[in-house]
């Protein structure tokens, strides 16, 4: 079967890392037709907004795989990558961590799993100056974005076998907004007995997940704390490298590294791709190709594990290409 998936390969070490991707899962024998779009209007030094086009054909073809785009700091446009969430009505982030054999990490046998939600919290964009030196940002929870990510969650645990879910909150304080988000997950999780349900207060979360992370199974989250939850998880497996996520609504998918565009190293051909074959690797899963997901994996840790031809960022010496490469080398035949 060929696929057609639209791929964005983004800005700075973004067309670096899709083009090593691109070759990777081409060689496991996947067959995919690539409708190749850029994310943003004009160049990313314009800070364009989003490509239209390319949200029309993510909606046509129902799966992306995307490199990242960059986002000005305190002014300019707004992100991108954020729009493209929105506009595709993308509400589940997921982002699996486990570590990779070789890959220098603060813990062994981590496997968790965090899922967030993707559209409303704080990053709904709305804020203003109230008056000179003031301005209001706020927060937007509905219980219908807060039932329908605790679903998509309840049903991935479900589907995978998973037996823990932690919902993470700090309705001690935001009794309402994130009083909503807890009552909404609570309703959801008595209709999922068999999965143990439990839940922690951000501050404690984060305490928790650095002091003993294999307690934790699933973690639900709301969109702010999913974002800073998620890349701290990734600290426990050897950074943002190495982890992959995919955002997934009810009609389409898009799967994207969690690292930025590293303007430090972009263009040298040193950015390692691990993580946006790892979130192809979910676009296989998605698209019901698992045994090439499956021999891609195997290959990509017999790299790590022979630790010959792996990336800087891991304490290795290897270039994206001779990386890659390897990867393809290690791959067994069907
Ligand atoms: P970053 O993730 O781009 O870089 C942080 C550090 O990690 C840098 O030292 C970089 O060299 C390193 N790094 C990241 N990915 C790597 C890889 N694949 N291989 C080797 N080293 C890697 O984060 P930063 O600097 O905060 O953001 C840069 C830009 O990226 C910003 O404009 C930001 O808005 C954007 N960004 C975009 C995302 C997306 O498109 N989903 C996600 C995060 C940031």
């Amino acid at each position: 079967m060929i696929h057609k998936v639209t791929l964005i390969p983004g800005e700075g070490i973004g067309p670096e890392v899709a083009a090593a991707t691109r070759r990777i899962l081409e060689a496991a024998g996947v067959q995919i037709d690539w409708e190749e779009i850029a994310g943003r209007t004009g160049k990313p030094s314009d800070q364009g907004h989003v490509n239209q086009a390319a949200i029309e054909s993510v909606r046509r073809n129902r799966v992306a795989l995307k490199g990242p785009m960059a986002t000005a700091i305190a002014g300019g446009a707004p992100s991108v990558n954020v729009a493209l969430r929105k506009s595709l009505d993308l509400y589940a982030n997921l982002r699996p961590v486990k570590n990779l054999p070789g890959v220098k990490s603060h813990f062994e046998n981590v496997d968790l799993v965090l899922v967030r939600e993707n559209t409303e919290d704080l990053y709904s964009g709305l804020e203003h100056e109230v008056v000179p030196g003031v301005v209001e940002s706020l927060k937007i929870i509905t219980e219908k974005a807060s039932t329908r990510i605790a679903r998509f969650g309840f049903e991935y645990a479900r589907r995978h076998g998973r037996k823990k879910i932690h919902a993470i909150h700090k309705a001690n304080i935001m009794k309402l907004s994130d009083g909503l988000f807890l009552r909404s997950v609570r309703t959801v999780a008595a209709q999922f007995p068999e999965i143990q349900y439990k839940e922690f207060i951000v501050d404690n979360a984060c305490m928790q997940i650095v002091m003993d992370p294999l307690q934790f199974d699933v973690l639900l989250l709301p969109n702010l704390y999913g974002d800073v939850m998620s890349d701290l998880a990734a600290g426990l497996v050897g950074g943002l490298g190495v982890v992959p996520s995919a955002n997934i609504g009810d009609d389409c998918a898009m799967f994207e590294a969690v690292h930025g565009t590293a303007p430090d190293i972009a263009g040298k051909g040193l950015a390692n791709p691990t993580a946006l074959v790892m979130s192809g690797l979910l676009m296989l899963d998605h698209l019901g190709e698992q045994s090439a997901a499956e021999r891609i994996e195997a290959a990509l840790k017999k790299v790590y594990r022979d630790g010959k031809h792996t990336t800087r960022d891991v304490g290795g010496t290897a270039r994206t290409n001779e990386f890659a490469d390897a990867v393809i080398a290690a791959l067994k035949p069907v």
